[in-house]
């Protein structure tokens, strides 16, 4: 599974990258607000720590399909590893589709059940986000559209990648990746929880003791 993150913070991302495991990066207009800086700055400036690693999502904001394929066309020609978010609405699809003949690539946001992520598949899109954590918070097991969908891929081949998104603790990764998510987008904050495990830290504390207490002529380091 890929792991991108869900942000535009520019410090977050290049610590991530420099863990050697990040594979590309999501943001939305909330996201882009956050970082406090030009729009388009700020995802040439991703872009560019993300390099041929994997993609970057910049979002959509009209909401006819003309504006959204002007949008896409416009951010995916800033750099070749980004990628338009589009909602999943009507007017979303038919943007979809269009860009997907003209070889823009798409990722397919705001979706939340297996059909409208079957549409978003159908019009081609590269990537479908389901919204986990959104689903959970309304009283849903928002896992569940992500194992339908991996079903629904697997079932007809579309290409299109899953993509696990609103992930808000470990036990989101976890559950993505049984699940056979594609990718899952999370924030630094939950990426710095999954690498870390208290037993890692008092195994680590043990075994630098024990290695202490060998006499130093006995240590090549
Ligand atoms: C997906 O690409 C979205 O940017 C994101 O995962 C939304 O997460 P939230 O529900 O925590 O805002």
């Amino acid at each position: 599974m890929k792991i991108f993150l869900d942000t535009a913070i520019l410090d977050e991302i290049r610590t991530a990258a420099s863990w050697g495991i990040l594979d590309g990066v999501t943001t939305n207009p909330t996201l882009a607000g956050r970082a406090g800086r030009a729009f388009k700055e700020n995802i040439l400036a991703i872009s560019e720590i993300i390099g041929d690693r994997g993609t970057v999502s910049a979002e959509t904001v009209s909401t006819d399909a003309e504006g959204m394929v002007r949008e896409a066309r416009l951010v995916t020609s800033w750099a070749p590893n980004i990628v338009a978010k589009i909602p999943c609405t009507p007017e979303g699809l038919k943007a979809v589709s269009r860009c997907a003949a003209e070889g823009v690539p798409t990722n397919v946001t705001l979706v939340f059940n297996v059909t409208q992520g079957l549409l978003a598949m159908k019009a081609g899109a590269t990537y479908v986000s389901p919204f986990i954590g959104r689903l959970d918070d309304a009283g849903q097991d928002g896992m569940d559209i992500v194992r339908q969908l991996v079903q629904v891929k697997r079932t007809y081949g579309f290409q299109t990648a899953v993509l696990a998104a609103s992930i808000r603790h470990p036990l989101h990764v976890a559950q993505a990746a049984l699940a056979g998510a594609d990718i899952a987008t999370m924030p630094f904050k939950v990426l710095a929880q999954i690498v870390k495990h208290p037993l890692t830290d008092i195994g680590l504390q043990r075994f630098l003791d024990d290695w202490h207490s060998i006499p130093e002529t006995m240590r090549p380091f």
